[in-house]
């Protein structure tokens, strides 16, 4: 990563120190599931996973707005998110105080249902990405159809990040993953895991030899 300057530092330093609730569950504002490890694994897995041709990219797709856009902005990245309009207010808002509107112009939000939307940006942006972080809705169909236009978008020598691998739709994609040879487990922290599209394929001959189990939710 290049030095960063004194708007990225402060707003490392809002990430990490006094993150804003961006989100509204359980009756209260959240900040969501990402701790400071969590981006220290992202970070990581960035510098010493993505392909030569990967690395001056810079481009995220995320499924699943929220500390993470943050935080993939103050890696310089230019960052695509899709998630529910009141999330991507919430940001919004947050970007446009005077501090940080200089990251407005690296961020291209979504506001809806990945997988109503999702469909056309990945065709209109085939291989774009040097990573791809899946943290929106958990229920399976989403998951596998984020998957699916992610495998579109992201580029061969990316990085596909997949949250909260702990509920059965992200785990039932982390199982696929793991025996897709178009991607190899590149590690993981708790519940995130992160996987390197190393191949461009989408149908395998040995699909029905694939095995799966019901992860207990
Ligand atoms: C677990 S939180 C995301 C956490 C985020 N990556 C962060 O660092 O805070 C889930 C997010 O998914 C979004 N979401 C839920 N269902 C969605 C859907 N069907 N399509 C797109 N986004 C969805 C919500 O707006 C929320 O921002």
């Amino acid at each position: 990563m290049k030095t960063p300057n004194i708007t990225q530092e402060r707003l490392r330093d809002v990430i990490f120190k006094t993150p804003p609730a961006f989100h509204y569950w359980k009756d209260k504002p959240q900040t969501g599931g990402f701790s400071p490890p969590f981006f220290n694994f992202i970070e990581g897995v960035l510098r010493t996973e993505l392909d030569h041709n990967q690395i001056e990219n810079r481009r995220c797709l995320e499924i699943g707005a929220g500390l993470s856009t943050l935080f993939f902005l103050s890696m310089d990245y230019q960052v695509t998110s899709f998630s529910l309009p009141d999330v991507i207010d919430r940001i919004q808002l947050f970007l446009e105080a005077d501090d940080f509107a200089v990251y407005e112009s690296l961020w291209s939000p979504h506001a809806g249902r990945s997988e109503f939307l999702l469909g056309k940006h990945a065709v209109d942006n085939p291989d774009t990405y040097a990573c791809c972080l899946i943290d929106g809705s958990h229920s399976v169909h989403s998951v596998f159809t984020d998957f699916t236009y992610c495998h579109e978008a992201l580029g061969v020598g990316g990085v596909l990040f997949v949250d909260d691998t702990h509920f059965p739709g992200p785990s039932l994609l982390a199982q696929l993953l793991d025996q897709l040879d178009s991607y190899v487990d590149c590690g993981r922290h708790q519940k995130l895991r992160a996987f390197k599209k190393v191949n461009k394929r989408k149908s395998f001959d040995n699909m029905l030899g694939f095995v799966f189990s019901y992860p207990e939710a």
